[in-house]
């Protein structure tokens, strides 16, 4: 894979950045058939040859053109043009290394269908950071100097990035997290499918406070889907700057000065800023460390407004078009304990309130200068029940002793106006992965209002973290919950005042089975021994009454 992330060399001696080596492309003359070897986070991850290559000096030179289209679903229709004779390119060792065309960063995006599950991946790596100190992800709309649009903030005080680590965060498919932490992040996708999701471009300031007797440093880098298609690129280019703390911030190289200024040129010409003091002052909001992720270009729809829409409330980030539901809405107002229900879809706010099952305490969320209240779903039931579901494996022995997970079912506490809510709220290591899974469709009113949170860490979650990877353990678990609803409906509906619950309390199966055993028993095929006992004082009366049976509740 050809990922450029380019700056230039360290040509300090200190040893700081984790002595990535650079390596050179194909006229570069360095060593770009081997794998470079970086550490961050203290794990030593190698890196695919060309890596580091320094970004082409032509690079800069192009003008920002208008891009051919600002609706997402339409951006992935261009056709790089071949740089060169259009030959594939061979490393120095001779050895074809796999390119990434810049067409992978919109098709790898499409994964994410939702705009708003998106934007919850950058949330998720600011909470991931809170093991590195961080206490609040601020997200907020800003102004693009340059053109006057609107562009999307997503800011932490986490432990920032340091120049290695900043490197991995571009690239696709490195995470320094590691799948058994508590981590949210595993795949080493997640930043680049979000940012490209909701935008063409996108910057990253991060200041990393140095520990472990480094020096402090602080980064910008640029992916910009704009300049790699303006620029015909075939290759996955991202211009990157460092610097290092020594009595103030001084300019770092990986290579040569002429390479670093490449890349701030490259910057500056696609970003929304037009000089490196402007580039600097975006670290003024960053204290001793942090990340400030800047989202430009941003999506359009079809009619060409901002997929995003920042007018609707000015504390909240909504989605247009077919997420937003105007009954949902009004009906929200009346509900309360169905609101999020009703609203998380187009409302930010509302989804980010629900989409984690724990938050420090001392760790804010932020939307557009109002904190956002965390709020358990829980709590917006009555007639709850703790159910423990064990998962079991496809050869019957149950997976981990420690895998379980409490499901707790009830209906919202709005369920007795038979407002059309339901499903399970399925959490994976703390994201809400499933909102109201909506796990049993039955005919008519069967299993309204009755909703579910559970915390299921045996299922692993789909790359997008909408949905599960579709396991015969997940297909267990469904099957579960079906069960688990109707069952907790034929006990609790005629508490809601479901009329004819009594009868209600069965599905269409369940009574055809009861219709059958009552006429055996009219025939005396069968005698009505103690098995049937349960059967019979479940039987729904009208049921009994018509077949002439004794109606044994009535007893
Ligand atoms: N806000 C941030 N602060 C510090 N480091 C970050 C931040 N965002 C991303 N990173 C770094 O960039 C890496 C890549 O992020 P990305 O979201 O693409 O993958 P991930 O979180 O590791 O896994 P996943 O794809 O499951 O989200 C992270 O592992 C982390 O090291
Ligand atoms: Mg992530």
């Amino acid at each position: 894979m050809s990922l450029d992330l380019s700056s230039s060399s360290d040509s300090d001696s200190d040893g700081e950045g984790g002595g990535a080596k650079r390596l050179r492309g194909a006229g570069g003359g360095g060593s770009a058939g081997k794998r470079a070897r970086v550490s961050a986070a203290g794990a030593a991850v190698d890196l695919p040859p060309g890596f580091l290559d320094p970004l082409p000096q032509a690079a800069a030179s192009a003008a920002p053109a208008k891009s051919a289209t600002k609706q997402f679903w339409k951006a992935g229709d261009y056709e790089g043009k071949p740089l060169g004779d259009g030959a594939p390119q061979s490393s120095v060792s001779g050895l074809d290394h796999v390119r990434v065309h810049p067409k992978f960063l919109h098709s790898n995006a499409t994964s994410h269908k939702w705009a708003l599950g998106a934007l919850a991946e950058l949330l998720d790596n600011s909470l991931d950071e809170v093991i590195n100190g961080a206490t609040y992800v601020n997200i907020d709309m800003l102004e693009n100097n340059k053109d006057k649009t609107r562009m999307l903030l997503v800011e932490d005080d986490g432990g920032g990035m340091d120049p290695d680590k900043m490197r991995q965060c571009m690239s696709l498919g490195y995470s320094a997290k590691s799948k058994v932490a508590s981590t949210i992040g595993q795949y080493g996708n997640g930043f680049k499918t979000s940012t490209m999701r909701l935008g063409a471009d996108v910057l990253v300031f991060s200041r990393s406070g140095g520990k472990g007797g480094k020096r402090p440093t602080q980064s910008i880098g640029m992916l910009s889907y704009t300049f790699l298609r303006s620029t015909n690129k075939e290759d996955i280019v991202v211009p990157m700057i460092d610097y290092k703390n020594e009595q103030g911030w001084k300019r770092k190289l990986r290579t040569t000065f002429a390479d670093w200024n490449t890349s701030l040129q490259t910057i500056i010409t696609w970003s929304p800023y037009s000089t490196e003091a402007e580039l600097l002052e975006q670290f003024s909001s960053i204290k001793e460390q942090g990340t400030r992720i800047i989202i430009y270009n941003l999506w359009e729809d079809d009619e060409g407004h901002l997929e995003l829409d920042f007018d609707a409330d000015i504390h909240d980030i909504q989605l247009r078009g077919g997420n937003r539901d105007e009954k949902n809405i009004q009906m929200a107002k009346q509900f309360p304990n169905s609101k999020h229900f009703l609203t998380y879809r187009h409302s930010l706010r509302s989804y980010a309130s629900i989409l984690y099952l724990r938050v420090p305490s001392f760790f804010q969320m932020i939307l557009r200068g109002k904190e956002i209240e965390h709020h358990n779903i829980v709590t917006d039931m009555m007639l709850k029940k703790e159910v423990k579901y064990k998962p079991v494996a496809p050869n019957g022995v149950p997976k981990d002793a420690n895998m379980v997970a409490d499901v707790t079912i009830g209906f919202v506490k709005d369920a007795k106006h038979h407002v059309d809510v339901q499903g399970f709220n399925v959490y994976h290591k703390n994201r809400l992965i499933k909102p109201f899974w909506r796990v049993w469709t039955a005919a008519g009113s069967g299993g309204r209002g009755v909703i579910g949170v559970l915390e299921a860490n045996f299922i692993e979650p789909a790359h997008d973290k909408q949905d599960f990877e579709r396991t015969t353990l997940l297909a267990r678990l469904e099957a579960r919950l079906v069960q688990m609803q109707k069952d907790y409906w034929s006990g609790n509906a005629h508490r809601i005042g479901y009329a004819g619950t009594r009868a209600g309390r069965y599905d269409e199966t369940e009574v055809i089975s009861l219709v059958k055993i009552c006429h055996w028993l009219v025939l005396g095929w069968i005698r009505l021994e103690e098995k049937f006992e349960p059967l019979m004082t479940r039987c729904p009366s009208p049921v009994l009454l018509r077949r002439g049976m004794p109606n044994r509740e009535a007893e």
